[in-house]
């Protein structure tokens, strides 16, 4: 198909099969939530982290995409690879990072973007929720 031929493999794979699609409560406290969209194209990505209140540790992560593929392949590695990690650690991780784990072309790089972009935006959703509970912040 041209789909197989314009995009790499591993874009394919988290394309057809992408990880961790769904959504998590979010009014629960623990629930960060990140809404981002990307201006040149449009598209919407929306990725949920629930994070342990005591050890900041990303215990499990939801993504929903309204986008192209190369946007779905990435906020599906990008839910791969924050689970488990502490949120400071997950808010470091770069677009560059994820477009070169999928070999995006250079004019996909904004799709990734969006997947870094919405990591960050969960994350700091997470600590404001945390923080009008009145609890302290976690240290890296
Ligand atoms: Fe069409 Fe992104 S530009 S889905
Ligand atoms: Fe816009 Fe992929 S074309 S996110």
């Amino acid at each position: 198909s041209p789909l197989r031929r314009a995009y790499h493999e591993k874009v394919i794979d988290h394309y057809e099969r992408p990880r961790n699609v769904g959504s998590m409560l979010k009014t629960d406290p623990n629930v960060g939530t990140g809404l981002v969209g990307a201006p040149a194209c449009g598209d919407v990505m929306k990725l949920q982290i629930l994070v342990d209140e005591t050890t900041g540790e990303i215990r499990e992560v939801k993504f929903k995409t309204f986008g192209c593929g190369s946007a779905i392949a990435s906020s599906s590695l990008a839910t791969e690879k924050i689970k488990g990690l502490k949120v400071w650690d997950a808010a470091k991780i770069k677009n560059t990072e994820i477009a070169r784990e999928l070999s995006l072309p250079p004019v996909k790089l904004h799709c990734s973007m969006l997947a870094e972009d919405a990591i960050k935006s969960a994350v700091k959703d997470w600590e404001q929720k945390r923080a009008a509970r009145g609890l302290k912040p976690l240290a890296a």
